[in-house]
């Protein structure tokens, strides 16, 4: 199954369509409401699936990037010792989402993006591809292991020297980065999700988003948990439910809600879209 079609499964629609299946299966209903039922379905499938054809295909480096993610042997790392938990391989971005932000960096005037929230680099190294050649991704992660393993992959692609790693919370970088009085024209939020009030917050009170910068917010529709408020996914869905609450609330800036993949928000300070 392809990564478009397992997003699927974090479209509370797609879940009770799911469902519904079921249902009409063991109700023993009429073979055509069962066959428009999966039609349904197909349909929904099918438009992942042509979304992701109809975009550019990921470089080698990338491609080499996601398979060794998917490849790597987790487990053992954690019987090891060296993981807490074993990750979700699914919290990589797809290539689909990838794209997107190489398009979205390579719109002019991005040269520094700060990332909260690495893994394995694959985002990272997407926006890294699309940056000039002093361009820079600084990019934050919690997991020594994690920032370990990143940093191997990323020595193997040739834009992976645009990235540099800082391996500690991400709220303790930010405080360092503004310090050097550092900037960024691109910010993506990307780490724990209980995190992003906070992260979005420190972005303004620490200065960190350069004139003219762009915010880019991943998750942003969380397994449908902010218009739901089934609360799905438990605490993590909740921090990306305040998080729009504060967004919305916040009048300094523009925003706008894609539903690509499991969704992603866009935030310019206001006066830069008016
Ligand atoms: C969703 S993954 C990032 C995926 C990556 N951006 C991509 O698209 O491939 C989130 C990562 O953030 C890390 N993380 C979680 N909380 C963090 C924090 N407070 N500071 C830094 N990293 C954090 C996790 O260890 C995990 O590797």
């Amino acid at each position: 199954m392809t990564s478009e079609r397992k997003m699927l499964q974090r479209d509370p629609a797609f879940r009770c369509l799911q469902n519904l299946r079921g249902l009409v299966e063991k109700e023993n209903v009429s073979a055509g409401i069962i066959a428009e039922v999966d039609k349904v379905m197909d349909l929904l499938m099918a438009r992942n699936d042509f979304c992701e054809q109809q975009t550019t295909r990921p470089s080698q480096d990338l491609q080499q990037l996601m398979k060794s993610t998917l490849q790597h042997d987790w487990q053992k790392a954690h019987d090891q010792g060296q993981l807490v938990r074993i990750p979700n391989t699914m919290m990589m971005s797809g290539n689909l989402e990838v794209q997107f932000y190489r398009t979205l960096a390579s719109l002019g005037n991005v040269k520094r993006v700060l990332e909260l929230g690495l893994f394995t680099g694959c985002s990272a190294l997407a926006f890294a591809e699309s940056l000039p050649e002093d361009g820079k991704v600084i990019s934050c992660e919690i997991d020594p292991y994690i920032a370990n393993l990143a940093r191997s992959f990323l020595d193997k692609a040739t834009s992976g020297k645009k990235v540099e790693i800082l391996n500690a919370p991400a709220e303790e970088s930010m405080e360092r980065l503004a310090q050097k009085k550092q900037q960024f024209d691109l910010i993506f939020l990307d780490a724990d999700k209980p995190c992003y009030v906070r992260h979005y917050k420190m972005i303004f009170e620490l200065g960190l988003l350069a004139p003219k910068g762009t915010i880019l917010v991943d998750n942003a529709l969380f397994f449908g948990d902010p218009y739901t408020k089934e609360r799905f996914m438990g605490e993590m869905g909740d921090g990306v439910t305040q998080f729009n609450e504060v967004v919305k609330d916040d009048d300094t800036v523009h925003k706008v809600l894609l539903p690509i993949r499991d969704g992603i928000m866009i935030i310019r300070r206001k006066e830069d879209v008016d």
